[in-house]
């Protein structure tokens, strides 16, 4: 029985069509498989680093990209709005809620300003605000616990400069708080203390 020549083109192009879902299919798959064990491998690099993270890298945003779940709880210190009975966030003066205190601390600056303290992400704001900064002028010291420059500046301005120099001098240098640096290796993630004054004290006490 011979082929009617319309016929022999239809299967022609059938097996070429189906040659050709086979190949994108099987290309799909190999795609799928690279994905699989690009993500495997991943998974077992701890910490995971999808940006490159420098030793004098401060900005919590930069280290957000390969911690999004830290940072997102970092955020949320920003958020000034919780009310609960234990004191909340909502920002409040000590002063006015109990008033004693004025008396209690005349002619000391917590007298003229003391606030509740808010979340990390205000540590620097709130300190740079505070109006005790011009009831004395207030030591670069003060930076040790609330700027996240402090550990490269002693690196380079020297431990005894640094805490003298007053911090009106220095707040132009300080730009950020809290950061994931304070407490984190970028390298590791292990934890690592970065304020001479705990190490010294430390090794004070043996
Ligand atoms: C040893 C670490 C450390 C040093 C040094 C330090 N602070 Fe603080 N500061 C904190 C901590 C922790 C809080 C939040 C807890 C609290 O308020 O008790 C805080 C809270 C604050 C607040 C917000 C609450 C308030 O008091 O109105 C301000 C402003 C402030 N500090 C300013 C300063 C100034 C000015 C200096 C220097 C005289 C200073 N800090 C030095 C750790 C420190
Ligand atoms: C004040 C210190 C401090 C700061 C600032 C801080 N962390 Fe941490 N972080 C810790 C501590 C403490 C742990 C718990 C470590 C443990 O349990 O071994 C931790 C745990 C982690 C872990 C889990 C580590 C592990 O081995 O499982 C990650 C990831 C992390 N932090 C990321 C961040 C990021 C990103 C930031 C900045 C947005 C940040 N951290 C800021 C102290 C800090």
């Amino acid at each position: 029985m011979s082929q009617n020549p319309w016929l022999k083109g239809r299967n022609l192009a059938l097996v070429a069509g189906i040659i050709g879902i086979a190949a994108l299919a099987f290309a799909g798959l190999a795609a799928l498989l690279v994905n699989i064990q690009q993500r495997k491998a991943e998974g077992q690099e701890y910490p995971l680093k999808i940006v490159f993270i420098g030793t004098d890298e401060l900005d919590p945003e930069v280290w957000g990209r390969n911690f999004p779940r830290e940072y997102d709880t970092f955020l949320k210190t920003e958020d000034s709005t919780l009310e609960t009975k234990y004191g909340g966030s909502v920002p409040h003066s000590k002063l006015e809620k109990y008033p004693a205190l004025v008396r209690l601390y005349a002619g000391y600056a917590f007298s003229i300003d003391y606030n509740d303290a808010r979340g990390h992400y205000w540590a620097l704001e709130d300190q740079k605000r505070t109006k005790r900064q011009d009831f004395t002028a207030q030591p670069g010291a003060c930076a040790n616990c609330h700027a996240a420059e402090a550990p490269q500046l002693i690196a380079k301005m020297g431990w005894e400069v640094f805490n003298h120099t007053p911090y009106k001098q220095l707040q132009d240098q300080l730009h950020r708080g809290t950061s994931c640096a304070d407490c984190h290796d970028p390298e590791t993630m292990n934890l690592r203390i970065t304020r001479p004054a705990f190490l010294n004290a430390m090794r004070e006490r043996g």
